[in-house]
């Protein structure tokens, strides 16, 4: 790829030299008050670790299920969580998605009967059909996979308060160094899960002023001119020789004390950017409308975030060629998942059951959508993207 210093980043990665300043402080903190989680999700249990991953992990551990039990989960998703299931002793039986890109409750419904627990991800911040799913489940514990979807609702209610158990990766839609949250409301599983989480190391004042420099030199190096000029260069030749993705065995341990600081103090005010990347989010749709391509909607009684723009393409011929091209004009982009059949088969046992999860990984692009854009930018995406899609040798 030749360096573009205008390049438009794929994610928005937002952490500023006044976030690295909060960080710092916010180390000698004697008492970090979450009121404003109570404000989001209502009176509930709040745990917190390092990676959305470990809060999994620590969750599943609470269940006290049988060794090798099996844990429903979408295959489209980040391999992490399948290492998650497998690294508290279980294993994962793949549920296919519908065109949500979430858990396909026809699906649910045929293999249910295998299953010791679920996981439901309302991938790309989209709830998933809670409704139906729930009903399916009957007694069999639902663990919600909240990572994209903070501020998401079904049916008025914030995604993240139906399930038994939740959890969250609190660096992604907000942009802090790294953390997990568990949210639950039943007691005895908190007891286990308190238990669990009181034996977890906590990091030294180094490690978070390591983990606060890293962030913000990530941060720095995401934004123009370096994403282009440096950033994604590198990551795309070094992309097939290392596997980033493989962390099978993460460390468990408790968030940093800056990292959970940043983002209560981010999170007070940060619905009204939520309803700028839904805006920017309709504004695309609205603009791209009349291509071929299967753009991103709101199922009735759901409030979607748009943590991510995912658009369909008739086939991977199309969606390769197109991402080349977008990136080659300037507009950055993601073939989110699209590894996760591959790698299921290879690392982690998928049967080749969840046909529709195989189109879609092939079919996939996620376009920038981020509430750091400014108009300009917006309208550089908008014609760039028409401009790929009304040319014939392209798609
Ligand atoms: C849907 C989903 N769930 C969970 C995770 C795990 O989050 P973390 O990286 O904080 O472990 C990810 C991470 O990429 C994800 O995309």
């Amino acid at each position: 790829m030749r360096p573009n210093p205008n390049l438009i980043p794929r994610f928005n990665l937002d952490f500023d030299f006044s976030d690295l300043l909060y960080s710092i402080k916010s180390i000698f903190n004697k008492n970090i008050d979450v009121a404003v989680l109570d404000s989001i999700f209502g009176q509930r249990k709040f745990y917190f670790t390092n990676y959305g991953r470990s809060a999994l992990y620590v969750i599943l551990k609470s269940l006290n299920l049988p060794l090798k039990s099996k844990i429903g989960v979408p295959l489209y998703s980040c391999n992490v969580v399948f290492d998650a299931i497998i690294k508290a002793g279980f294993i994962p039986k793949f549920i296919d998605i519908d065109d949500n890109f979430t858990i396909d409750p026809d699906d649910l419904f045929k293999k249910i009967d295998d299953l010791k627990a679920i996981i439901v991800i309302h991938t790309f911040g989209r709830p998933a059909d809670m409704g139906r799913i729930k009903k399916i489940a009957g007694d069999i514990p639902i663990i919600e996979d909240c990572a994209h979807s903070l501020f998401s609702e079904y049916k008025d209610k914030k995604t993240g308060t139906f399930g038994n158990f939740s959890y969250f990766s609190l660096a992604k839609y907000i942009s802090i160094g790294g953390g997990g949250m568990i949210t639950t409301n039943y007691i005895d599983s908190a007891n286990i899960i308190h238990q669990e989480i009181s034996s977890l190391e906590k990091s030294s004042i180094n490690e978070e002023l390591k983990n606060i420099f890293i962030s913000y030199a990530r941060s720095f190096f995401y934004h123009k001119p370096w994403f282009g000029l440096i950033s994604l260069p590198i990551g795309l030749s070094i992309e097939d020789k290392v596997d980033l993705m493989n962390k099978r065995n993460f460390n468990v341990s408790l968030i940093n004390k800056s990292d959970l600081s940043l983002f209560l103090h981010k999170l007070s005010t940060f619905k009204e950017q939520v309803e700028l990347q839904r805006n920017n989010s309709f504004f695309l749709i609205d603009a791209l409308k009349e291509n071929s391509i299967k753009l991103p909607y709101e199922k009735n009684n759901t409030y979607c975030n748009y943590y991510l723009f995912p658009i369909l393409f008739k086939n991977k011929d199309e969606r390769d060629k197109a991402s080349m091209e977008l990136r080659k004009r300037g507009v950055d982009n993601a073939k989110l998942f699209s590894k996760s059949p591959e790698i299921g088969t290879k690392q982690y046992g998928y049967d080749q059951d969840c046909p529709f999860t195989e189109q879609v990984a092939d079919r996939i692009l996620t376009l920038p959508n981020h509430y750091t854009l400014s108009n300009k930018e917006l309208n550089k995406i908008v014609d760039i993207t028409r401009e790929v899609f009304q040319n014939e040798n392209i798609i």
